[in-house]
């Protein structure tokens, strides 16, 4: 072999060791710079975990058996019913933790959308029914509403993967960082893990000079996070409570006052926000208590049985959907991202293109590959007094998944349900919207159906398409 620096010899030796040095075939005849890169990618490889992800004994979980015990969790229910405190109690405390400049935002944006069938990142996409605003812009305009309402700094942790890093950046450094403080707006790339074919183990190259890798999953955040001094900064700039949303809602209620008060006022280090599920099989995470702990099991981790059990009173017993959005304590993120270990990694079998031993590119028709993810929701069950606050599906739902044209979570769905709860706000200010006609409400308008009020004139009637755009700046 043309490299004989050390650390090569022992990658080789090392990579034989595990059985995979099958991923250095094509090493003589690649060039300097696609050798660093292949070889940057292999020190970056835990390979021992992945021995154990490979075989299995990594500790998996026996969804079948969490199922069974699973119940219904013990919740703040949309009413505001299940606490000592009222709503009113906790969206003050909520205000005061925002006042007070205790809170930052995460949002992850790292999934690649191949579902949505949009060839940039997920946050770029155009969501507004009347604006055209982008899931970035939207998150953008709520952040620059909710610090001038309570008057202090909120940092916004944005994340991104190989896949959507770079656009993202160019699309908030080219568009004025939409508004916000670029101080404030901090960008940092999750981490990656190797496919293997499903069969052997075998790593997959996806390049001669490239493992085929992908993002490690969100709960890649614990750890991305403290990696690129996200959590120091948080703590330089006095925050404490993370508001964390996925990319793909634009009715995310990001900060809300709420939350973060029921949050506080429970003194939880996560707090999820649920709805109720519309249906048995609905494809969202199923928030449940085992053995006194709050945990999520995927959809597709959760026996059909189980999903459609009903309590004695017929209501279905397990339904609190996940939707994504939590508050998490610094310090609890702290603390586990020094254990990051301790997130079990799912599985997942997915068709995966890849570069067959003779050097043809593969696309396979079937799944052929085994990928390996952490979920940020499996912090649940070590945070203290972990928490659940249902939210309306109405007003906080209403995610962009699938391309136009599918039954559900299309981006069709998502501009209709912010145009109703749009119509709803101006109705409960004493305006008339006529039917058929979209609307929508910029936050630096009006952040809430209560703001909303006063910026409008009585007996406001609306026949046309309108979007309120001016507000603060
Ligand atoms: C996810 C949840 C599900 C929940 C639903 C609500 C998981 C495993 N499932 O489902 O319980 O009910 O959202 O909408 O999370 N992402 C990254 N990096 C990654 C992977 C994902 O940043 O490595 C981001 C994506 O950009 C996206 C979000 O996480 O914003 C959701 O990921 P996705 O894989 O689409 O999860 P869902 O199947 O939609």
């Amino acid at each position: 072999m043309a490299d004989s620096s050390p650390s090569f010899d022992d990658l080789r030796t090392k990579l034989a060791e595990h059985g995979q040095e099958h991923v250095l075939r094509s090493w003589d005849r690649l060039s300097t710079s696609e050798q660093d890169r292949l070889k940057q990618q292999l020190l970056n490889l835990d390979l021992d975990l992945l021995d154990s992800l490979i075989a299995g004994t990594d500790e998996k979980k026996d969804f079948g058996g969490l199922a069974a015990a699973a119940q219904s969790p013990p919740a703040i229910r949309a009413d505001g019913s299940g606490a000592s405190w009222t709503p009113v109690q906790a969206r003050q405390r909520g205000e005061q933790a925002l006042r007070d400049g205790e809170v930052g935002a995460v949002i992850v944006a790292g999934g690649q959308g191949t579902r949505l069938g949009f060839a940039h990142p997920k946050g770029m996409f155009p969501i507004g029914p009347v604006s055209g605003r982008t899931l970035f812009q939207f998150f953008a305009d709520r952040l620059i509403a909710t610090r001038h309402r309570y008057g202090s700094r909120i940092p916004l942790y944005l994340m991104t993967s190989d896949a959507t890093d770079e656009e993202t950046r160019d699309d908030f450094e080219s568009n004025d960082f939409l508004g916000l403080d670029p101080e404030d707006v901090i960008i940092f790339k999750q981490g990656t893990m190797p496919a293997v074919d499903a069969a052997s183990g075998k790593l997959l190259l996806s390049a001669a000079d490239s493992l085929a890798l992908s993002p490690d999953g969100h709960g890649g955040t614990v750890t991305a996070l403290a990696r690129n001094g996200c959590l120091e900064d948080a703590r330089r700039r006095g925050v404490k409570h993370l508001a964390y949303i996925q990319v793909d809602n634009p009715l995310a209620d990001l900060c809300d006052p709420a939350l973060l008060g029921h949050h506080l006022l429970a003194e939880s280090e996560m707090t999820t926000q649920v709805v109720r599920k519309r249906d048995p099989l609905e494809r969202v995470g199923n928030v449940v208590l085992v053995d006194g702990r709050i945990q999520i099991i995927e959809y597709s981790d959760l026996p059909e049985e189980a999903a459609r059990a009903c309590s004695e009173d017929g209501q279905l017993k397990l339904w609190a959907g996940n939707i994504a959005v939590h508050v998490i304590d610094v310090g609890f993120l702290e603390r586990s991202s020094r254990s990051a270990g301790s997130l079990p990694f799912h599985r997942a079998l997915k068709k995966v293109p890849f570069l067959s031993e003779d050097g043809k590119e593969i696309n396979p028709e079937a799944p052929n590959a085994t990928k390996f993810e952490r979920f940020i929701f499996d912090l649940l069950p070590e945070a203290r007094n972990a928490f659940v606050v249902e939210a309306r599906a109405s007003e906080s739902f209403a995610p962009v998944k699938n391309a136009e044209g599918a039954p559900s979570d299309t981006p069709a769905l998502a501009k209709a349900a912010i145009s109703d709860l749009h119509s709803r706000w101006l109705e409960q200010a004493g305006a008339v919207v006529d039917s058929g006609v979209q609307v929508e409400i910029n936050p630096r308008f009006a952040l809430d159906s209560g703001e909303l009020a006063e910026k409008i004139p009585a007996n406001l009637r609306i026949d046309v398409d309108r979007y309120f755009d001016s507000g603060v700046e």
